[in-house]
């Protein structure tokens, strides 16, 4: 397709460098490019409307016109439109959002440090356990595992730990010092016969033995999603964080729970962490954190940690990592907003009670001929397409299933996302209804009977 130079298509051709992108595609299909949005939907520059299935990038949990952010942010860009938190200072907005999340925090969590994306909270995390590691004697405990087919950015650390092949090829990654163990997916992974408790058994034992191999004294802490979401949306086998948890405090090993997806209500509960029984040394987490209207992620860490984290800086002189945008005012006002928008509107109560019909419907996809498994957990849900649903015998690379079906359901105007592992991935703004579900769920069907035309 040719675009005319002067054209925005020609424009974004001539000077865009797209992210995850294949680039020569991109020469010749040119930018889909969107221009407004509104509730659940998004509008293209010929005006199209579509349902923004993925809430872009598993972020936008509010919407696309959520008034109350815009005029947050207005109104902070007003008052004060930049200051920072190095050496002793502080806004208002920072003071008052990094009490909020303490309050609603799983576990133990006492203090938080404020940065802008989910890559840099999970950079950062990497950094904290080696501080504390430091700063408490234990110098060689700073191997970092996480499960193979998980995301957590693309920086070089989080970059490092997200294992998925099209992350990490061709860029040098991993780094030493990132280790990773099995995936927690009962249904590509479990065994003949094996229920999904002794599968989860059966990764814990594993775990303990790579430990056990690496040497503890060298392993400084673990990294999960609690639920997997780029990699294919993998909602963890029953039991599995509790044997998981039983083996890193039996190895003295960290738990970073990585909710940059999870967080905000997404499973059903505030956090990830609450539906699965998971009590985290530091977590991260992002995107709904101010419903995606601006940057901003955070890092949260015990008591226990931040403790030693004063020694160290009384001994060094300084607690010495800091970025300018960290804790921004306007970032940390908008999402301020959005956790009293969680709250006024009790938007948790709302995925509750939407949460049976999606994942209702969802299931329902699951008797598809084109899919092997339906999957999900409140309002986020997975399909893996299988070539064959006896055998689960998948399309070979080359057919493009999961791009192939993505294609197909866009034409019916509902964007989603293809995933590793020929997977679909669904997760609506957490404001969907259930009549808006039902269209959703009604696109999928329409766009999945398209592929398996198409694919045969
Ligand atoms: C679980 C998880 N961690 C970290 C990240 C990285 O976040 P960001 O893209 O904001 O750097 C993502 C992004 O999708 C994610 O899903």
């Amino acid at each position: 397709m040719t675009h005319a130079p002067n054209s925005l298509a020609g424009r974004d051709l001539a000077y865009s460098l797209h992210p995850y992108t294949n680039l020569a595609v991109h020469e010749e299909r040119g930018p889909f490019i969107i221009t407004r949005g509104e509730g659940i939907y998004v509008y293209d520059d010929q005006d199209n409307q579509y349902i923004e299935g993925l809430a872009g990038l598993w972020c936008t949990g509010l919407g696309f016109s959520e008034k109350r952010l815009a005029d947050a942010a207005k109104s902070q860009l007003d008052q004060l439109p930049f200051s920072h938190s190095f050496a002793h200072r502080a806004t208002i907005p920072v003071i008052e959002l990094s009490e909020k999340l303490i309050d609603i925090a799983p576990g133990d969590l006492g203090k938080v440090y404020l940065v802008n994306s989910g890559s840099e909270a999970v950079d950062t995390a990497i950094k904290m356990v080696w501080y504390y590691h430091n700063a408490i004697g234990k110098t060689e405990k700073k191997k970092i595992i996480s499960r193979k087919r998980a995301y957590h950015g693309v920086t070089i650390a989080a970059g490092s730990l997200t294992a998925l092949p099209y992350a990490q090829d061709g860029w040098d990654l991993p780094l030493e010092r990132f280790i990773h163990t099995d995936t927690p997916c009962y249904y590509r992974y479990g065994e003949d016969g094996e229920s999904e408790e002794d599968f989860a058994t059966r990764l814990a034992d594993n775990l303990d033995r790579q430990i056990q191999a690496e040497g503890p004294d060298t392993v400084g802490a673990l990294i999960a999603e609690p639920v997997m979401g780029a990699g294919g949306v993998m909602v963890p086998p029953k039991t599995y964080f509790e044997k998981i948890q039983k083996v890193l405090k039996k190895h003295d090993v960290l738990l970073i729970a990585d909710e940059v997806i999870c967080g905000f209500g997404r499973t059903g509960e505030m956090w990830g962490c609450d539906t699965y029984g998971i009590k985290p040394d530091l977590l991260t987490c992002a995107k709904q954190l101010s419903s995606a209207y601006l940057p901003i992620g955070a890092v949260m860490v015990t008591n226990k940690l931040y403790e030693a984290f004063v020694d160290n800086s009384r001994k060094l002189g300084i607690f010495g990592t800091g970025n300018t945008y960290g804790g921004h005012p306007v970032a940390a006002a908008v999402a301020l907003e959005t956790l009293k928008i969680y709250q006024d509107d009790d938007i948790m109560g709302h995925v509750k009670s939407v949460t049976p019909h999606f994942q209702e419907r969802l299931k329902d996809l699951g008797k598809h001929p084109l899919v092997g498994e339906a999957r999900g957990v409140g309002l986020i849900g997975g399909l893996e397409l299988v070539a064959n649903k006896e055998t689960k015998e998948q399309y070979p690379p080359a057919t493009k299933a999961a791009p192939t079906t993505a294609e197909k359901i866009l034409g019916h105007k509902l964007v989603i996302r293809p995933l590793p592992g020929d997977g679909i991935g669904i997760c609506p703004p957490l404001i969907v209804t259930d009549a808006e579900i039902d269209d959703i769920f009604d696109r999928l069907k329409r766009g999945l009977d398209d592929a398996q035309a198409a694919l045969g």
